[in-house]
């Protein structure tokens, strides 16, 4: 690292004393318009910088990590998902990758229980019709959803954005079932009075309501594939606040326009920014714009910890949130 202020590009805008913060410490180089990078202007990016700070619009793959500048030595993502970096070529060319979890554990449990309860009580429907001008007032048996105390919901990804999306859901009546790579531990599995499931496919043929909350890895890309979603029960419903590309959602979107589940609640989308028209056309689906952890105190939260790992780096310490490929 340079004896001189490092050079940080930073290629989205971050909250306000984010940047002034990074501009007294670091030489910092900021989008102040907010308009993502170009693969063109990423490569560009990473010829400059010392430290990279990318987020999750940026995709840093072999191709742009081949032509990056020898001085790059961090990249140091602002978000807590990893999927957008090549990993493997990062570290074979000696570039340490950071990333900012526990920052937005609570906000994107509040965002996925939001979701669980917008798609069961029909909240975006209701919306919709008092904005449409035709509510004609209350009937019997009109707007009618399905109550959620005393259903099953399924987590797939028991991480920390599971367990707080545990503890939410106990508060609710659900009961609490859980499929991950490893059994939590029993005090854990305790606290939230979670039932491990060995069998996702077993798990998913049992619940109402399933929530995906793990990372997307080589090995969850599309975990809910077209064969598990048909294991699925006709009432059941699918949130995902974690990353579209574990759902294949060409055959969610089937099921649901055939009503083969009942709803969805989709905060993360395959191709983002795109999303499927047939979604966008059915009533029993709730699409939000990727804001599981758009609050104020998270985004100052998660800049506050990209600045801890670049300081660490820069003063010559293992930065605390390294990400290796083995941890995920
Ligand atoms: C972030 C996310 O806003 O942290 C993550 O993994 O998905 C989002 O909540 C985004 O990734 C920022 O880069």
């Amino acid at each position: 690292m340079p004896q001189s202020k490092p050079v940080v590009v930073v290629t989205r805008k971050l909250p306000d004393v984010i940047e002034t913060r990074m501009m007294e410490l670091f030489d910092a180089r900021l989008n102040r318009d907010d308009k993502p990078l170009s693969p063109a202007e990423l490569i560009e990016a990473t010829k400059l910088a010392d430290v990279l700070v990318p987020t999750v619009t940026d995709r840093i793959d072999k191709g742009v990590l081949a032509q990056a500048g020898q001085k790059l030595r961090l990249i140091a993502s602002f978000g807590t998902g990893v999927d957008h970096i090549d990993l493997a070529t990062a570290r074979e060319r000696g570039i340490t990758v950071t990333n900012t979890p526990g920052v937005l554990t609570e906000d994107t449990a509040d965002m996925t229980m939001a979701l669980i309860l917008a798609v069961s009580r029909r909240l975006s429907e209701g919306e919709r019709l008092m904005r449409s001008g035709k509510w004609t007032g209350w009937g019997p048996t009109t707007m009618l959803g399905h109550r959620i105390w005393g259903k099953r919901l399924g987590i797939i990804g028991m991480g920390r954005i599971g367990q707080a999306l545990a503890r939410r859901a106990k508060g609710f009546g659900l009961s609490v079932h859980y499929h991950n790579r490893k059994r939590v531990h029993p005090d854990v599995e305790q606290e939230l009075e979670a039932t491990y499931w060995e069998s996702l496919d077993q798990m998913l043929a049992h619940m109402d309501v399933v929530s995906v909350n793990c990372p997307h890895t080589p090995g969850t890309y599309h975990l809910l594939s077209a064969r598990r979603l048909k294991l699925l029960k006709p009432h059941a419903i699918v949130v995902n606040t974690a990353r579209g590309e574990v759902i294949d959602e060409n055959a969610l979107t089937r099921m649901l326009v055939a009503n083969e589940i009942a709803g969805a609640g989709l905060d993360v989308f395959e191709h983002e920014p795109a999303v499927n028209p047939k979604l966008m056309a059915l009533d029993n689906v709730v699409l939000l714009p990727h804001m599981g952890s758009a609050t104020i105190e998270g985004r100052i939260d998660m800049g506050e910890k990209v600045i801890i790992n670049i300081k660490t780096f820069v003063d010559g310490h293992k930065p605390p949130d390294r990400v290796i490929e083995a941890m995920l």
